[in-house]
């Protein structure tokens, strides 16, 4: 299927030290589909803060309407510290339901993966939802407006 949902094909990625391999098997996946891959670290598998990379990959996210992938052990911790940010919609997705209704349902713009949990071609997979499925508007903005 073609990547639609996001057409400018960019993509910030980033992970701690527990998500490492899985961000890099991620851009492997996303760059000859054509996607422009930001990598905004970490750059090695040296133990690392979650937070920090999280709170940089939402700045360098802006609003520029180009989504987001964080990669740590669970996706869980990455999903907590980028949701503090206003303009950040982060799930944590471990099936493919998950992937599809987070953009569906929730205008998800940041998508967040464990590398303890899901394997790499779910993981590919989920990423390939997640950036194809469009949000559906309607009612589903207005629950969105009354979000914090
Ligand atoms: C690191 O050991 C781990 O705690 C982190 O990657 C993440 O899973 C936190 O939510």
């Amino acid at each position: 299927m073609e990547l639609t949902a996001f057409p400018q094909k960019i993509v910030f990625i980033a992970s701690d030290h527990a998500g490492f391999a899985l961000k890099n098997a991620l851009t492997a996946y996303l760059t000859p589909l054509g996607w422009q891959v930001q990598d905004i670290g970490t750059h090695s598998k040296t133990s690392c803060d979650y937070p920090d990379f999280a709170n940089a990959l939402c700045l360098a996210m802006q609003d520029s309407g180009n989504p987001g992938i964080l990669v740590c052990g669970t996706g869980i911790g990455m999903s907590m510290a980028a949701n503090r940010h206003k303009h950040i919609r982060a799930a944590v997705c471990t099936h493919e339901f998950h992937a599809e209704a987070c953009r569906l349902h929730n205008n998800a713009n940041v998508i967040c993966l464990g590398e303890r949990v899901t394997a790499e071609g779910l993981a590919c997979r989920l990423v390939h939802l997640f950036l194809t499925t469009p949000f559906e508007g309607g009612r589903h903005t207005r629950r969105l407006e009354g979000m914090l």
